[in-house]
This record gives structure tokens, C-alpha cells and sequence, in this order.
């Protein structure tokens, strides 16, 4: 017996990552997906995005584990393209049961430097897009007095790091949304909950300029991620893989968390529990 035998699961941004892990450990505990990814670049985003052959990947990788999956290419910023997929979805399996809205992005830059538009550009993939991907499923869960949203956030909406205001912004208004969502849906017996991975192994974490910042140098590598993980977490390991993500995501879609919601969780191998120390700190030279 799966954890979410019958159940149908939408992911947003499923064609590799946390997305993937997200759908794969849906699958593997019994639910049909529908997974769904720009398969677009954006811009102001300083690596490549998903692809449409990882988008139909990820459908294959479903249906080896013996589930359906229904693909669609939807970018978040587009409400028209999100609803399709839900209707999709459900044209094909009757019902979505729990959604992840998971799709994001990431790019630095100062808080005065910033471009207007990688600001925009953020706000409207993470921020506005998980409400939209939570508005496209929200009627259908009504009207059938049921369902779980789990809304991905991030440990940077408590943890600012440098060059990304926009990000912990967008990260911090998901937890208010989620607050806000579950709060109107409750009466319907609807869920909503937040996940705030810390560290995590992913195309978002792993191209060059982000190994380069990991090794203080240029020529970074994955061994300096790995090395830099044991700085970020105080469990000791090295970055999490997506499928710590996937499996705190499972637990709250499952009948496990029936009576959870409005609540926002860490998957961040212990770095919020950590001391915080200046250990850059300008002291002033002493008077006199
Ligand atoms: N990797 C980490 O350390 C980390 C930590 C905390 C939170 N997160 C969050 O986890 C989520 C998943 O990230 P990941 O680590 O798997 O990175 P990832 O880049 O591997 O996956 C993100 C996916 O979202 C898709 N996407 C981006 N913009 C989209 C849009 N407009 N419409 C539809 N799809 C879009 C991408 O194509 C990609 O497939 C993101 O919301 C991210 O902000 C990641």
C-alpha cells in the first residue's frame, strides 16, 4: 500500500530537480502525475531552464514506475497556460487530488544594482506563479471539499545570504500566501502547508558561477559544492539531494498530515539551528 494510493499530484517545474523527485516519490507511494515546466529560458535567469526532452523525461521515469503522467509545458507567468494543464489533468484522470507548486528560478544581484526586470522577473516566477498554480487547482478542490497545496518557499525567507533580495522576498511572501490560503480553504477540508529547503543539489545550485562562489575562485567544481554543504548544514552531510524535499512533500500531500496545515517546514539539514556569528564583522578602531 502507497502513501498516496488513487491520488493524482501536479507539479510545477517537474522536469528535473526537486520537481522530478517531487513527481517520482508521488509516483513510487501510488499517485498519477501531471508535471508540467517552462521548457523556456528566461532572460534575467543566468542558467539554462528546464527542457522539454527532461519534461518528457521525467513522464518516462513516471511510467517506469508503472504510474500515468500527463506532460504540459506551462510557464507560471501565464495563468491561461497553468489552467490548461489542470485541465488537462483532469480531463484525464478525473480529479487532482494535491498539487506542488515548486517552479522557481534564481539570479543575484545588489539590492541598488538590480535590474527592474530581474526583479520582476523573480517576483512573477516565485512569488506570483505559486499563486497562480495554487488558483488553477483552487475551484476543482472546492467543489469536491478536498485536497492538499504544498507551496515551495526556501530557508532564504528567513536567511537573507547576499544578492538575492529578491528571492528571500518572494520566498518570504510564499509563507504569508501560504497563511493566507489555508486560512479561506480550511472550511472546505483543503490543506495548504510550505516547504523551505535549505542547501540542495540542482542545475539551480550547481552551474558554473555558483561553483565558483562555493570555491572563492573561478574553476569551481562540484567537490567545492559538496565541501561547502558541511559549512551550510549542521547535520554532517554534504549539500541534500532533491529527494529530501520530495519526501517532506510526500508527508504532507499523505493522510499523515490530514490534520496539518498553515504550517511551513524546514528541509534544511539543521541550518536554521545554527549560532549566527559575524564573521566578517568591522569593529571600530578604539577612541583615543
Ligand atoms: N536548490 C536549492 O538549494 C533550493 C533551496 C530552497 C528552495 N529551492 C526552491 O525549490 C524549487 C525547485 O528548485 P530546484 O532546486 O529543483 O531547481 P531547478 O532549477 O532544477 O528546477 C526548477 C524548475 O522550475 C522550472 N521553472 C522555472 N521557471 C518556470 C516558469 N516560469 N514556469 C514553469 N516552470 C519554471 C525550471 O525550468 C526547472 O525545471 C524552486 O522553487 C527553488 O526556488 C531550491
Amino acid at each position: 500500500m502507497g502513501l498516496l494510493d488513487g491520488k493524482v499530484v501536479f507539479v510545477t517545474g517537474a522536469a528535473r530537480g526537486q520537481g522530478r523527485a517531487h513527481a517520482l516519490a508521488s509516483a513510487r507511494e501510488g499517485a498519477d502525475v501531471v508535471v508540467s515546466d517552462i521548457c523556456a529560458d528566461i532572460d534575467t535567469v543566468p542558467y539554462g531552464l528546464g527542457k522539454k526532452e527532461e519534461l518528457d523525461e521525467t513522464v518516462r521515469l513516471v511510467e517506469g514506475l508503472g504510474r500515468k503522467a500527463v506532460g504540459a509545458v506551462a510557464d507560471v507567468r501565464s495563468q491561461q497556460s497553468l489552467d490548461d494543464a489542470v485541465t488537462r489533468g483532469i480531463a484525464e484522470f478525473g480529479k487532482i487530488d494535491a498539487v506542488i507548486a515548486n517552479a522557481g528560478i534564481l539570479s543575484a544581484d545588489g539590492v541598488w544594482t538590480m535590474s527592474e526586470q530581474m526583479w520582476q522577473d523573480m517576483i512573477d516566477v516565485n512569488l506570483t506563479g505559486v499563486w497562480r498554480t495554487a488558483k488553477a487547482v483552487m475551484p476543482h478542490m472546492i467543489e469536491r471539499r478536498a485536497g492538499s497545496i504544498v507551496l515551495t518557499s526556501s530557508s532564504n525567507a528567513d536567511d537573507p545570504d547576499g544578492l538575492i533580495a529578491h528571492y528571500s522576498t518572494a520566498k518570504a511572501g510564499v509563507v504569508g500566501l501560504m497563511k493566507s490560503i489555508a486560512l479561506e480553504v480550511a472550511p472546505y477540508g483543503i490543506r495548504c502547508n510550505a516547504m523551505k529547503p535549505g542547501f540542495i543539489n540542482s542545475a539551480m545550485t550547481s552551474w558554473q558561477g555558483m561553483l565558483d562562489l562555493y570555491a572563492g575562485h573561478e574553476g569551481g567544481t562540484l567537490e567545492h559544492m559538496r565541501q561547502a554543504g558541511y559549512y551550510f548544514n549542521a547535520l554532517p552531510m554534504p549539500m541534500q539531494e532533491p529527494d529530501a524535499a520530495a519526501r517532506v512533500a510526500l508527508f504532507l500531500n499523505s493522510e499523515l498530515a490530514s490534520n496539518v496545515t498553515g504550517q511551513h517546514f524546514f528541509v534544511d539539514a539543521g541550518h536554521s539551528v545554527l549560532p549566527r556569528t559575524n564573521m566578517q564583522a568591522v569593529i571600530p578602531p578604539a577612541e583615543g
